[in-house]
């Protein structure tokens, strides 16, 4: 049997039910099929279930989330990292509400001219939602093909490659169907480590398997880590409430909440970060936390100290900052890493 038939016959038996499928038989709503594969372009499939429902629910269709406000999707967004796509994916539901009568383009082509629609997304929704043609290669996908067909080049070279190969693994119809096998293959079967070949629909075609060299594929250059990075964070309370500002739109965490801190060096020095402290008329003193906390971004580790203040009641905020209450904290877009900044310095110590 093809290997494409192989695929579509174990995804009809072992299809993960999720949230944003639609079930055998039923039309995918091409709305749930962008905002699934927006919110899981840097996001595991577990985190993301949650958010997507509370998104369907909130905003049910495109149009729906076209006349909510940025900062609705923001705040609804807190959480999920990457702020640029809750940005974009704003934009994106503009566009197609206002210039496409509330309907998505229903090509590849069409799809990436809309704001966060990469060459992968548009064919995942090309795919998924319109069963177009196309095969959308994520990280899933290429560690399967790359098995399969024991591809030698390492990534990113070999990318052109395996997205050839990934498309001849398109049956003849159901495109959305053998793009999501090759995900939930990956996921489930075909993982990183310890893949379970013995379960697997394609074990007998796969010449890593046959060679005994599964957990070797992909080839990967040794990746670097961004170095560590270092800074100060400073929380003023006012009573029950904590000065916060936004981040620039642009950049990392773009447009969130934080609390006012330092720079971010790798040749971070404390006195030049304590400097940074924000003016706030009547601030005594400055008591530095124990201890740091620590955060993984994808490019770079951060540690950051913590500093809490008191002020009165009544004093102003500087120039760009606003007091908010602590219970109320919950509604801002607050990062994780500021979760974890305003729990170390409202603990103990
Ligand atoms: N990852 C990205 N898109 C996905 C999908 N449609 N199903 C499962 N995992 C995915």
């Amino acid at each position: 049997m093809p290997r494409a038939e192989l695929l579509l016959r174990w995804y009809d038996r072992h299809r993960r039910v999720l949230p944003w499928r639609a079930l055998p038989g039923e039309t995918p709503d091409p709305y749930r099929v962008w905002l699934s594969e927006i919110m899981l372009q840097q996001t595991t499939v577990k985190a993301v279930g949650p958010y997507f429902l509370k998104f369907i629910d909130r905003w049910p269709n495109v149009t729906h989330m076209a006349a909510a406000s940025l900062d609705d999707v923001l705040r609804m967004w807190a959480g999920l990292g990457y702020y640029s796509r809750a940005r974009n994916l704003y934009a994106c539901a503009v566009a197609v509400a206002r210039e496409h009568g509330g309907a998505f383009p229903d090509s590849e082509e069409g799809l990436r001219e809309l704001p966060g629609i990469g060459p992968y997304t548009a064919a995942a929704i090309a795919a998924i939602a319109f069963g177009r043609q196309t095969m959308p290669v994520d990280g899933n996908i290429e560690r399967v093909v790359s098995r399969l067909y024991a591809v030698e080049d390492e990534l990113p070279k070999a990318k052109p490659e395996i997205q050839r190969l990934a498309t001849t693994l398109l049956g003849t119809s159901r495109a959305g169907d053998s793009a999501q096998a090759l995900m939930d293959l990956g996921a489930t079967i075909c993982t990183p480590k310890k893949p379970a070949c013995a379960l697997c629909p394609l074990n007998d075609n796969c010449l890593a398997r046959i060679r005994g060299e599964q957990e070797t594929f992909p080839r990967k250059a040794p990746k670097k880590t961004g170095a560590l990075r270092r800074g100060a964070a400073f929380i003023v309370m006012r009573g029950d409430e904590v000065l916060v500002r936004t981040r620039p739109e642009k950049g990392l965490l773009g447009g969130m909440t934080e609390v006012p801190g330092s720079d971010w060096l790798v040749a971070h020095d404390e006195t030049i970060a304590r400097a940074q402290a924000p003016a706030v008329k009547g601030l005594a003193r400055w008591h530095r936390k124990t201890g740091t906390v620590t955060h993984v971004f994808t490019h770079f580790p951060l540690e950051l100290s913590v500093y809490v203040g008191k002020v009165a009641s009544r004093t102003k905020a500087p120039h760009g900052m606003r007091w908010v209450k602590i219970a109320t904290l919950k509604d801002e877009a607050l990062p994780n890493v500021m979760r974890k900044v305003i729990a170390h310095g409202l603990g103990e110590k």
